[in-house]
């Protein structure tokens, strides 16, 4: 693995693609334990998580539905500014058992945006599976069922995640290079 320039920015390499497999297919069982009775509906959020979940749902063994969606802001009518919305989501969610897979889980804005929007679809259950989380920057008082990995607060890219548009093709995991 060696530097990679996106943009303005070098990365230097940080997760090999052998050790998120590892991550994601624990991650896997996990839910596969914790769900063994249930038939859950995985919607994965949309760029970000586009290889994490084709890797999670080969790794999840049992019946499972699988869905994406996008979160979309526009402008309100109101002055508070911008409004969130999701897009493409065609299920009837109604009943059904909910996870929800990010990603990586920053602030936990989008998170708490999304929950919110899911909270009102007179789901089952609803739980949170993230890649990554920065427990350092969360600030919600949000429970994420099921972490990955936890890591420092340091902008990654690679496997799905971009900066700037660019780097989501990337196997390995990057984390920014300071120049401290
Ligand atoms: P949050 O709303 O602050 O939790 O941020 C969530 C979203 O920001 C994620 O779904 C990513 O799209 C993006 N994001 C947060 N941290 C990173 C990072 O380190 N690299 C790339 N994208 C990130
Ligand atoms: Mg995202």
């Amino acid at each position: 693995m060696n530097t990679v320039k996106l943009h303005d920015k070098y990365f230097i390499p940080f997760i090999e693609s052998k050790q998120i497999a590892n991550i994601v297919k624990k991650l896997a069982k996990q839910v596969e334990e914790e769900l063994a009775n249930e038939q859950p509906i995985f919607i994965g959020i949309l760029n970000g998580s586009f290889m994490f979940i084709a890797d999670f749902v080969r790794q999840y063994k049992n019946n499972c539905q699988v869905s994406f969606v996008k979160l979309a802001s526009y402008q309100g009518t109101k002055s508070t500014g911008k409004i969130k919305k999701l897009v493409g989501l065609q299920e009837d969610l109604k009943g059904k058992t909910v996870v929800i897979l990010e990603d990586i889980i920053d602030t936990g804005n989008t998170l708490k945006e999304i929950y919110q929007i899911f909270e009102n679809k007179q789901v089952k259950k609803l739980k949170i599976a993230t890649l990554f989380f920065k427990p350092d920057v969360f600030k919600k008082d949000l429970n994420i069922d099921f972490v990955g990995l936890s890591i420092p607060n340091k902008f990654i890219v690679g496997y799905g995640l971009d900066y700037n548009g660019l780097g989501r093709n990337l196997p390995d995991i990057y984390q920014l290079k300071t120049t401290s």
